[in-house]
């Protein structure tokens, strides 16, 4: 594989993944690669940014950053959710350089500021200019999208929309019980990995691995992988079905009956995120990709308006200190330095049990290979 494969090289990948080899460990470590999965992946993808109470007043602004571009998110004063990227039109300087409630958006630098619909309202001296067209040199707009309590960002104007996106999702997630338009940010923490953004969604996909990594959650839910199902709901998400051990689901909810099963649900949308749901509420786990081998994961919890606040302190700690993230975090870190070796030959994937891993990563190759 040379540092920027070319469509040929993708397509003899695209077939060894179809016969069960897993990508190669430079797919994982080459920092050329990454630079082409940054471009033609993440910041053509949909990605879970925040929730809406961190944008609730006209004038609220939100900073993030998606694979190296500044966002700024932004309540406009008719209560529409706008996006931007946090460059200045004039020289680059950010434009917003910290969360809050303004009426424009100023630069720091030489002082542009731009209405919250990202026009430039004001450039100091441009009256000085005869050629000066404000009308050119509004702020660069991304793509938003509100989901329930989400607030959903591609950076590409041109790419889907997020309900095509995730087509025939909502719906499934609805007829499965769960609709997130009931619910609103609850808490959330933050872990540090470091591994290649592909180590943990290879890992995270699938629960091929939960038997032997996952001992606390073994006993919630059915491993037997003939009680299980999975699909692909779309190019661009797959679903789970698993369900819970009676005496755990018993545990779990009032709502359980005794000889009719109560399921976890899980789903994921490429690239970045997982959403599952399992009767109360519903957690997103997503990745903030950072550099090659450097990210972070947030696993962020929804809950009903009015959940009282030792709940929400209580569940805040458990999730803290949650024995199957720390897992997951330590398998990715080990992973990630048996690729940084670069020795192995390609995973042999089981696509009986691993199909849902093949569909993640054809879907990395053909997005790389596209122009
Ligand atoms: S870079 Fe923003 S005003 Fe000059
Ligand atoms: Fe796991």
């Amino acid at each position: 594989m040379t540092l920027a494969p070319d469509v040929t090289e993708c397509e003899a990948l695209l077939a060894s993944i179809d016969t069960g080899r897993a990508l190669p460990s430079d797919w994982y470590t080459d920092p050329a690669l990454y630079r082409r999965e940054v471009d033609r992946i993440h910041r053509r993808a949909w990605h879970y940014v925040t929730h809406v109470g961190e944008l609730a007043e006209p004038g609220d602004q939100f900073l993030w950053q998606i694979a190296g571009v500044p966002i700024v998110l932004v309540r406009d004063r008719s209560g529409e959710l706008r996006g931007f990227v946090n460059i200045c039109r004039h020289r680059g300087h950010p434009v917003v350089m910290e969360a809050g409630n303004r009426k424009v958006l100023q630069c720091h630098y030489h002082g542009w500021s731009y209405n919250l619909d990202g026009g430039l309202l004001r450039a100091p001296r441009s009256q000085m200019e005869p050629e000066f067209d404000t009308s050119e040199l509004g702020l660069v707009p991304v793509q938003t999208y509100v989901w329930g309590p989400m607030v959903w960002v591609n950076v590409d104007p041109g790419a889907p929309s997020f309900p095509e996106w995730i087509e025939g999702m909502p719906e499934l997630m609805r007829e499965r019980g769960c609709d997130v338009n009931e619910f609103v940010h609850a808490f959330e923490h933050t872990w540090a990995i470091d591994s290649n953004w592909k180590v943990c969604q290879d890992n995270t996909i699938q629960c091929y691995h939960c038997p032997t990594t996952h001992r606390d959650l073994c006993k919630a839910i059915v491993m037997d992988p003939r009680e299980q199902i999975l699909g692909i709901g779309g190019r661009y998400w797959i679903h789970h079905r698993i369900p819970f051990h009676d005496e755990y689901a018993a545990r779990l909810t009032d709502k359980f009956v005794p000889g009719e099963p109560w399921f976890y649900y899980y789903n994921w949308i490429f690239p970045t995120t997982y959403l599952q749901h399992y009767g109360r509420g519903f957690d997103i786990g997503t990745l903030e990709v950072l550099g090659v081998d450097r990210m972070r994961f947030r696993h962020i919890v929804f809950l009903s308006p009015g959940t009282p606040e030792e709940e929400l302190s209580a569940g805040h700690r458990r999730l803290v200190v949650d024995t199957t993230i720390q897992e997951d975090v330590e398998i990715c870190g080990r992973v990630q330095q048996a690729h940084a070796a670069g020795i192995a030959p390609p995973g042999r994937l089981l696509p009986t049990s691993e199909f849902l891993v093949q569909h993640f990563q054809r879907l990395v190759v053909e997005m790389v290979a596209a122009r």
